[in-house]
């Protein structure tokens, strides 16, 4: 069994007689195989190494796996500092493969696995919150850095150093694990040297694509995720999204070709809408995928550009309170992809009370997993109504077969929509200059003439 896709909100129907026809959709599926050629290319020459490189890497999550079990019933708390796609993959898969609460059930409840924290940002307040929460004799820090240069990773991690060095001396480097490449960076010296464990980032897999490496498959384990399974959903969908070359079976051509057809017709945003609290987070790492690998000014020729769609990052059912009205009766630039879990692993009966008056007594018997499932059916509807186009990502289960599955369609669906955009998916020269502007401001030598330029920059019009 695999996921699936529902493509009927995206076609022309009595609802919404705007929708594409079969032909409209055909049209692309020469571009399509010849993204396809490319992508397959590229990834026998190294350039798509979030696919080749899945084999391998399930061999070595047997490791990663026996590593993560050793430290069960050991530690409390197990706290990832990271930012991007050092943070929002490990956070995205937690979310969805343990339970909500997972932080605050009890110890046996987690089978003896510690609590786990992502810090993705350099608040002040929020970070020593954290640190002083924690017992750090019973903590593993796991700093995540594919570059092992990032100030706000580099920052957490020198100031963590340095508070584990006073509470625990000698024994500080047993609370440190370093993810990061196997040359580059200021990070490996420093871990090899003061004898931190380690995990290596393949050099050919960027931040955002790197859940599916010791980046996400460490923390995942460390929280009881079977990342063996994670792998094999992920291999399953990889083998099905190589080897298919049609568009009505090729799920990566199928969502990255409605994406582009889209965008080509003015729907600048992207609205990722899943219905279930727990895929909240995976709308979050999504987004990062979408808008970091796709929004570029130059094409591969150099021409200028400026191509992207904006993702969106919504919850169904809550969004529909706050967002769903601009939806439907906003500008027509979205286009929609619901994401839908048919099994929970729980659900909850809705008190059967024939004593309830006719206005609340329709609710009685149901459950809220239907209560959800209608919610999403009746936006999606009303959507149609209002000429507006979605699709919709169908998960069985929310198992990790089925995640490792959704996250190589997506990554897939990205590498696809980069090649009919002619634009290169991979890199991210506009995250680079604010971070050389950041070097420069906080005083790296070398970058004086940046550090000025910013500083006459901007801060002279105020108010109140
Ligand atoms: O996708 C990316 O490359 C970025 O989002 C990075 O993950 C992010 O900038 C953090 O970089 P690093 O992992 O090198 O610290």
């Amino acid at each position: 069994m695999n996921i699936k896709i529902d493509y009927t909100g995206l076609m022309e129907s009595a609802e919404n007689p705007r929708g594409w026809s079969e032909s409209r959709l055909a049209v692309l599926q020469d571009r399509l195989g010849i993204a396809r050629e490319a992508l397959l290319q590229k990834r026998e020459q190294g350039g798509l190494d979030f696919s080749k490189l899945l084999t391998d890497t399930r061999l070595e999550a047997e490791r990663i796996r026996d590593f993560a079990d050793s430290l069960a019933g050991k530690i409390d708390n197990f706290v990832v500092l990271g930012i991007g796609g050092s943070a929002l993959g490990p956070l995205a898969v937690q979310q969805a493969l343990n339970p909500y609460f997972y932080n605050e059930v009890r110890r046996e409840e987690r089978n003896g696995r510690p609590r786990f924290y992502v810090v993705d940002n350099v608040d002040p307040e929020r970070f020593l919150q954290l640190l002083k929460l924690l017992d750090l004799e019973k903590t593993v820090f796991n700093v995540i850095t594919k570059s092992g240069s990032t100030s706000e990773t580099m920052a957490q991690f020198l100031i963590v150093r340095s508070v584990l060095q006073q509470a625990l001396g000698q024994d500080y480097a047993k609370h440190l694990i370093a993810t990061t490449d196997a040359v580059k960076g200021y990070l490996l010296p420093l871990a090899e040297k003061e004898g931190y464990r380690r995990f290596v980032i393949p050099t050919g897999i960027g931040g955002r694509f790197s859940e599916l490496t010791p980046v996400g498959l460490l923390p995942a384990a460390v929280c009881g995720i079977n990342i063996l399974e994670l792998l094999d959903g992920a291999i399953t969908m990889d083998e099905l999204i190589r080897q298919e070359d049609e568009l009505g079976k090729n799920p990566a051509m199928l969502m990255a070709a409605s994406s582009y057809l889209a965008w080509q017709e003015g729907k600048n945003i992207s609205v990722f809408m899943p219905y279930a609290d727990s895929l909240k987070m995976m709308a979050d790492w999504y987004a990062q995928l979408w808008a970091e690998s796709l929004g570029k000014r130059y094409n591969r020729r150099g021409e200028e550009v400026w191509v992207g769609q904006t993702p969106v990052k919504a919850l169904g059912v809550t969004d529909q309170h706050s967002q769903v009205q601009l939806y439907t009766e906003g500008p027509n630039d979205k286009v929609f992809t619901f994401v839908t879990v048919e099994e929970f692993a729980t659900d909850v009966q809705i008190p059967n009370d024939s004593s309830l008056p006719e206005e609340l007594s329709f609710l009685s018997g149901h459950t809220l997993g239907e209560l959800l499932a209608a919610e999403q059916k009746a936006t999606a509807y009303a959507l149609s109504l209002a000429g507006r186009q979605h699709r919709r990502i169908i998960l069985p289960k929310l198992n990790p077969y089925f995640v490792g599955q959704l996250l190589v369609l997506l990554e897939w669906e990205t590498a696809y929509m980069g090649e009919l955009l002619e634009i290169d998916a991979f890199d991210q020269p506009g995250v680079e200059e604010g971070k050389r502007g950041t070097y420069a401001l906080m005083g790296r030598k070398g970058l004086e003439e940046k550090r000025a330029a910013i500083e006459r920059f901007g801060e002279n019009r105020y108010i109140l």
